[in-house]
Order: structure tokens, then C-alpha cells, then sequence
């Protein structure tokens, strides 16, 4: 698969296989990633990957947590205020999953059974958590995108699905405790990893782009 066919194919995975990740895959997937630029070779990223008892205990907190109402609250916080255009973008999203799950807008139950399946790591047999140093300045979160798009076009490659979600970051706490992560790191993103299920509705949703013309401003006179 080349680069820009992996582009246009990977989408938000959100129900996977009952199938494990091999770890040697995961590896050369991380390898791949970890081959990505950073501000003068810095390298700011950490990687903890969750995977086996592991993360079937992080999921079963975290689902815990969820279902008590215990606030999540990701380490870099959630965003307040979205300008109108991408807010409206962002609606349209939620719009297209719940029309597309059959679930209606006052469906606080519905609502809720989705939203936990993200708290649940969207039952991926692996989460991977990209972390960096607290002192760092947001330059570096450049950095982490960039091998968070290196580690999912890499899985598409593998023939692997990816969701990377701010809700697998929502218990920070739980996550540190699991994994030994020091309190001198900050977790950033977690990325679900698995086989995906074709067959599931979630999965069958595609979220469009805008067209190029109305993202470019080009000049060449
Ligand atoms: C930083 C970031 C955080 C995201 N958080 C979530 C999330 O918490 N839950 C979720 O279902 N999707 C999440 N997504 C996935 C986006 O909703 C998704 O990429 C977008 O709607 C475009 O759809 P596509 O990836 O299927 O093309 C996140 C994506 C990014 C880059």
C-alpha cells in the first residue's frame, strides 16, 4: 500500500475484532512512526502501549469510571470555545454517528452506551499512549502528531485499524497507575490499534473533507 492510498483509506476504527495484535507488528509499526522529524531531532515523544491483561484492566476502570460520572478530564485539557466553522464541522460528526447508530438526539441512554465505547477504547485488544516531557512547550505536540499519523498510516499498512481519541486519555490517573508512567510526563493521545470489524455499524461511517479548492489559497503570479 503506498502512502497516499493509506491517506484516503484509514478512517476512526471504533469496533475491532476479538483478535490480539502480535507484538513484533506493533514493533515495526512503532519503528516506522519513530522515524518521524521533530524539532532538531529531539524525539520529545514516550510510548506506552497497553495491550493483553493489561488493557482489559485499564478498560474495565476507565468503563468503571465512565459509568460512576466521574468527570474525564484529559491532561491537556478539553477545548472551550471552537470557532463557528469547525464547531459546526465537529456537530456534524456527532450528528452522522448517532443518525447512523440509530440513535436519536434526546436518547440520553443511547447517547451514553456510545460515548462509553470510547471510554472503553472502543474494545481495541491494544491502546498505544503517545507522551512527553510536562515542561515542554506546544511545539512539541507537533512532534507527537506526527508520529501519530506515522503509527496509523503504518497500521493501515499492516492492514490494521486505528482510533486515535482524546477519550482514551480521559482517566489519566488510571492510565499512569497501569502503566508506570512518572509523573514527570504528560499523556497526550491514545491511539486504539486492532483489527477492525467491517461488519459493525460504526464502522461503516465515512467523514468527509472539504474540497481541496476551499482549503488552498494558491498564487503563483
Ligand atoms: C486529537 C484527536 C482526538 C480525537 N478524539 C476522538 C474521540 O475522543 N472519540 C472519537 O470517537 N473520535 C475521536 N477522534 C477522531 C475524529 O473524530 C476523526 O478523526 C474525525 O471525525 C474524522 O473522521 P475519520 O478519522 O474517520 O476520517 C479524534 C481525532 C483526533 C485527531
Amino acid at each position: 500500500m503506498n502512502v497516499t492510498k493509506a491517506l484516503h483509506s484509514r478512517y476512526t476504527c471504533r469496533a475491532y475484532k476479538q483478535l490480539p495484535v502480535d507484538k513484533e507488528i506493533l514493533f515495526s509499526i512503532l519503528e516506522a512512526a519513530n522515524q518521524s522529524s521533530s524539532w532538531g531531532n529531539t524525539q520529545p515523544w514516550e510510548i506506552f502501549v497497553a495491550s493483553g491483561a493489561a488493557i482489559d484492566r485499564l478498560r474495565a476502570s476507565c468503563a468503571e469510571s465512565f459509568s460512576k460520572g466521574v468527570q474525564p478530564i484529559p491532561e491537556l485539557g478539553m477545548v472551550e470555545n471552537w470557532p463557528l466553522a469547525l464547531k459546526t464541522r465537529y456537530q456534524e460528526v456527532v450528528k452522522v454517528r448517532l443518525a447512523n447508530a440509530g440513535i436519536a438526539r434526546e436518547d440520553r441512554k443511547g447517547r451514553f452506551l456510545q460515548a462509553a465505547q470510547g471510554f472503553g477504547f472502543f474494545g481495541a485488544p491494544a491502546v498505544i499512549f503517545l507522551c512527553r516531557d510536562r515542561s515542554l512547550t506546544q511545539w512539541s505536540l507537533f512532534d507527537l502528531g506526527l508520529v501519530a499519523q506515522g503509527i496509523m498510516l503504518s497500521a493501515e499498512q499492516m492492514a490494521l485499524n486505528t482510533a486515535i481519541a482524546v477519550q482514551c486519555v480521559s482517566y489519566p490517573e488510571l492510565i499512569r497507575a497501569e502503566l508506570n508512567i512518572p509523573e514527570d510526563l504528560e499523556i497526550i493521545i491514545g491511539i486504539a490499534i486492532g483489527y477492525g470489524d467491517p461488519d459493525h455499524l460504526e464502522n461503516r461511517i465515512r467523514i468527509d473533507r472539504r474540497a481541496i479548492k476551499d482549503v488552498v489559497r494558491y498564487k503563483n503570479v
